[in-house]
């Protein structure tokens, strides 16, 4: 693919897009933070090794055992390039984002050893925050509840930044696990003054990156975080496909998570030891195909640039700020100029259920956007609103897209004014 970034060469690559709803409606596809579209790199690759290499992976001593083994791993190295892991075994395939970050919070519970990073019980502390994704909040819930460990969380300001208020972070802090992204402001965290924070106190950092990983180059170095979790549906990869990255001194020294298959060394009847990272960590027949899709995903993003696709989306993202700003009673939860944030715009309308702005974009204008509380309750609550309405942009959108949306909502404007 070309170094210039050409939407329309883009949008080609990707069937649904081409798709027209019923009534001849052509779709406009806003929802990519729920779940991306795929590419047909992605669809040929997956079918081709379905139907021509499938099998097992590790375990699977033939011909096609090792084509299956080796695609997969391959798609370790791909990953684990695409963000700067400096070793492919700090990459750990799991079934999805949630899973990532429930597999650290449960190691935090599972102890197997007297490493006091991950001995957790009452009077250490756990910090996340008021903008997470339910998947970076109920892990740690649980957790609390099965160790007496305590739960605190930094608070999310008016215009939808992380309040890095102090006092939150404590001596007694074990991790700080906060999104890098927001799925519903937007916003972009300062992840290293986080890292700073909880590193000069010696707790370790989390971070959810299901929503940045996608969308810019991500440098895991760089980050400062100790762990991160991503997953695939998001970034033109298949669902059942997710990641969590972290150090591998980290990784070794942390409790599994999953017992089975292929993350043991040796079993006895009354103990076992474990397989080397990533495999400790990954139990059972894994999401094989699932993570050669992943892989071609990522090829997929590398033709194309990340770089080129941050900026795209940041394009659209000012577009779109803008039109929106025109809409009546329309208001934005969350920054609403364009530094610090990534292309995620969530909004009200006054007296209008975010349902019937949904109902309307999808039925008459071909509008997916998502409605709801975006699986972000609290951030809903602390903003008193009960839901909003979202559209996300990816690669392959346009400013004509964006106009779509807006023509829709000044239709819904008229229809409840
Ligand atoms: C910020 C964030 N974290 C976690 C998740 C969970 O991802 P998955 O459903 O793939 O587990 C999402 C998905 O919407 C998300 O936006």
């Amino acid at each position: 693919m070309s170094a210039v970034f050409d939407v329309e060469r883009v949008r080609k690559d990707f069937p649904v897009l081409s798709r027209e709803l019923s009534g001849g409606r052509p779709l406009v596809y806003l929802d990519s933070g729920n779940s991306s579209q795929k590419p047909t790199q992605v669809i040929e690759t997956m079918r081709d090794h379905f139907a021509m290499h499938y099998s097992n992976v590790g375990r699977a001593h033939h011909a096609l055992g090792t084509e299956s083994t080796d695609a997969y791993e391959a798609a370790r190295d791909k990953v684990a390039a695409f963000v700067g892991a400096p070793s492919r075994d700090e990459i750990i395939f799991t079934k999805n984002a949630s899973e990532a970050l429930n597999l650290v919070a449960y190691s935090f519970g599972n102890r197997t050893n007297d490493d006091p990073r991950f001995t957790l019980g009452p009077g250490d502390e756990i910090v996340i925050s008021e903008m997470e994704h339910h998947s970076n909040i109920v892990p740690w819930q649980m957790l609390v509840q099965r160790t007496g460990a305590t739960l605190k969380w930094f608070g999310v300001t008016d215009e939808g930044r992380l309040d890095l208020a102090d006092g939150v972070i404590t001596e007694r802090t074990k991790i700080v696990s906060v999104a890098h992204q927001s799925n519903v402001l937007g916003t972009v965290n300062p992840v290293a003054e986080v890292a700073r924070r909880a590193h000069e106190v010696g707790a370790l950092v989390l971070l959810d990156a299901s929503q940045s990983v996608p969308h810019h180059p991500v440098d895991l170095a760089a980050l400062g975080a100790d762990l991160v979790a991503f997953t695939g549906h998001k970034m033109l990869g298949p669902s059942g496909i997710g990641v969590l990255w972290g150090r591998t001194e980290l990784l070794e020294a942390m409790p599994p998570f999953l017992g089975g298959g292929e993350m043991i060394e040796a079993v006895w009847m009354d103990r076992s030891t474990y397989a080397p990272v990533p495999h400790k960590f990954e139990a059972g027949t894994p999401p094989i195909v699932e993570a050669i899709g992943l892989g071609a995903a990522v090829d997929y993003l590398n033709g194309v640039g990340m770089q080129a696709i941050e900026e795209h989306e940041r394009a659209l993202t000012a577009y779109a700020l803008e039109a929106l700003g025109e809409v009546p009673t329309l208001r934005i939860i969350g920054p609403k100029g364009l530094d610090g944030r990534g292309g995620t715009l969530s909004f009200t309308m006054e007296g209008i259920h975010p349902h019937d702005v949904g109902q309307i974009l999808d039925d008459q204008f071909g509008v997916a956007v998502r409605v709801g509380h975006h699986c972000a309750r609290p951030l809903h609550l602390r903003f008193g609103i009960p839901a909003t309405t979202r559209a996300s942009f990816y690669l392959y959108n346009t400013t004509g897209e964006i106009d779509a949306l807006v023509k829709g909502l000044h239709h819904v404007q008229k229809v409840f004014a």
